[in-house]
C-alpha cells in the first residue's frame, strides 16, 4: 500500500516537472515566432538602452556594442542569457534583470529592425585584404553568414564596434565570455592574439547590405 502510494507520488512529481518544461519551451517558441512588425513604434523600455547602445541602437562608443541590425533571435537570446545570469556584465546585467518575455521579444524586434550606421573608420586595401584573409582562414562566414551579417542566434560582425569585437574575441579565447553552445569558444582557440586585432579592425570597417 505504502509502496503504491510512493509510486503514485513520484509519478505526480515527474508529471509536474515535464509540464513546467513544456510551458517554458512553449513560451520561448511563441515569443520567438512573433512577427517583427510588432516592434513599431519604439518600445518604452528601449529608451534606457540608448544611453549606452546609442540612438536607435547605433553605438557611438568603440567599447559598447551596436544593436541595430542584429538578428532578432540573437538579441532575444543574449537578453535572456543576461537576465538568467549566464552572461554577466556589471553595466548590462541590471538592465536585463527585470525584463519580461514579451519585453525581451519587443526589444529584439525593435533593434533588429533599425538600420546600422555606416562604419566610422575605413581601411587601406592592404589592411582590408589581411583581415579578409584571416576571416576566410578561420571560416567566420560559415557561421556568421556569407557577408558576416549574422543569422538566427549568431551575431552580425560587419560594422560592429572594433574595441568591443576585440574584447569579446579575447574573452572567447580565454573562456571568460559565456557561450551558449561552445561553438564560438572552440572557433576562437586557433586565433593568435595579433590576428584578433587585425580581425576586429577589419570587421568593424565592413558595412551592411
Ligand atoms: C549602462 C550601460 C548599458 C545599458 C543602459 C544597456 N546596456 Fe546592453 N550592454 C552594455 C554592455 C557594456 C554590453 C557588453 C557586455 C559585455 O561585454 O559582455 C551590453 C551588451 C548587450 C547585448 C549583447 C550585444 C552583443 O553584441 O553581444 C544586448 C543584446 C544588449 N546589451 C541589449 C540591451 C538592451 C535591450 C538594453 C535596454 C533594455 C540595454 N542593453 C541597456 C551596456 C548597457
Ligand atoms: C562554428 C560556428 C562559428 C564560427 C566558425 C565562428 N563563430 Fe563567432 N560566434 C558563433 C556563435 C554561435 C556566437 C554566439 C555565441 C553566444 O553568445 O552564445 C558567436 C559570437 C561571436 C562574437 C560575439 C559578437 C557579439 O556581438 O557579441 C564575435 C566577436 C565572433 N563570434 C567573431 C567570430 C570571428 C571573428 C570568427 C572567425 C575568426 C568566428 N566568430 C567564427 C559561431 C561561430
Amino acid at each position: 500500500m505504502t509502496a503504491k502510494r510512493e509510486v503514485i507520488a513520484s509519478r505526480e512529481v515527474i508529471a509536474k516537472r515535464s509540464a513546467a518544461v513544456a510551458v517554458v519551451t512553449a513560451a520561448a517558441v511563441f515569443y520567438l515566432g512573433m512577427p517583427s512588425a510588432f516592434a513599431q513604434p519604439a518600445p518604452v523600455k528601449a529608451q534606457a538602452c540608448v544611453a549606452c547602445h546609442g540612438p536607435e541602437g547605433n553605438s557611438q562608443n568603440p567599447a559598447l556594442p551596436s544593436l541595430a541590425g542584429q538578428p532578432r533571435q540573437f538579441i532575444v537570446t543574449q537578453l535572456i542569457m543576461f537576465r538568467e545570469g549566464n552572461r554577466k556584465d556589471p553595466q548590462m546585467s541590471p538592465f536585463a534583470m527585470g525584463l519580461t518575455n514579451p519585453e525581451v521579444n519587443e526589444l529584439g524586434a525593435y533593434f533588429s529592425a533599425q538600420k546600422l550606421a555606416p562604419p566610422a573608420k575605413k581601411q587601406t586595401p592592404e589592411q582590408a585584404s589581411a583581415g579578409k584573409r584571416l576571416a576566410e582562414q578561420f571560416n567566420c562566414n560559415v557561421c556568421h553568414g556569407a557577408t558576416l551579417l549574422g543569422q538566427q542566434h549568431i551575431p552580425r560582425l560587419a560594422g560592429q564596434q572594433a574595441e568591443y569585437l576585440r574584447v569579446q574575441l579575447r574573452g572567447f579565447k580565454s573562456s571568460t565570455r559565456f557561450d551558449m553552445d561552445g561553438q564560438m569558444t572552440s572557433a576562437a582557440q586557433a586565433i593568435q592574439a595579433s590576428d584578433i586585432d587585425v580581425l576586429a579592425d577589419y570587421l568593424a570597417s565592413l558595412s551592411g547590405p
